[in-house]
């Protein structure tokens, strides 16, 4: 599993950190067989920024989920890169948070990892015996 993260003043990186999977900013990407958990943020109401759309254009089969850094002062577009992520790439949004995210965001999404790549290898383990 690898964390990929696209931030520009720091708190979007600082999430992806402290997930505790090893972690490469958007623009440093390059592709190895892990699968990769996306952690972006919202810019200019409630746009995905070029930056991740780049990435996701070449890289979005690799991506199993995505959380998403916002500001609540931005009300209804609060978190909405994420919602447009899910709805045009189809990758689950487990998360929006604000700034670098509570401790709370960051277990919720460590577990959902956790959760989702426990059950994939057991299916691989199930395939392998049948
Ligand atoms: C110009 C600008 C536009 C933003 N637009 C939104 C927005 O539409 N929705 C939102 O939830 N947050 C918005 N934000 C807040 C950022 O997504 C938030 O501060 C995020 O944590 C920044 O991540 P970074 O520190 O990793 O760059 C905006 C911030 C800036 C500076």
């Amino acid at each position: 599993m690898l964390v990929v993260f696209d931030s520009l003043t720091g708190q979007t990186k600082r999430f992806a950190n402290n997930l505790g999977f090893n972690t490469v900013h958007v623009k440093l990407y390059e592709e190895t067989d892990d699968d990769i958990f996306l952690v972006t943020r919202s810019i200019n109401f409630g746009q995905i920024p070029e930056t991740t759309k780049d990435f996701l254009e070449n890289y979005k089969h690799k991506v199993i989920g995505c959380a998403v850094s916002g500001n609540m002062n931005w009300g209804a577009n609060f978190g909405m890169a994420g919602v447009k992520i899910e709805n045009i790439y189809k990758i689950p949004l487990v998360k929006k948070f604000e700034g670098s995210g509570f401790k709370s965001d960051v277990e919720f999404v460590k577990n959902w990892i956790l959760e989702k790549t426990k059950k994939e290898d057991k299916w691989v383990w199930i395939k392998e015996k049948i």
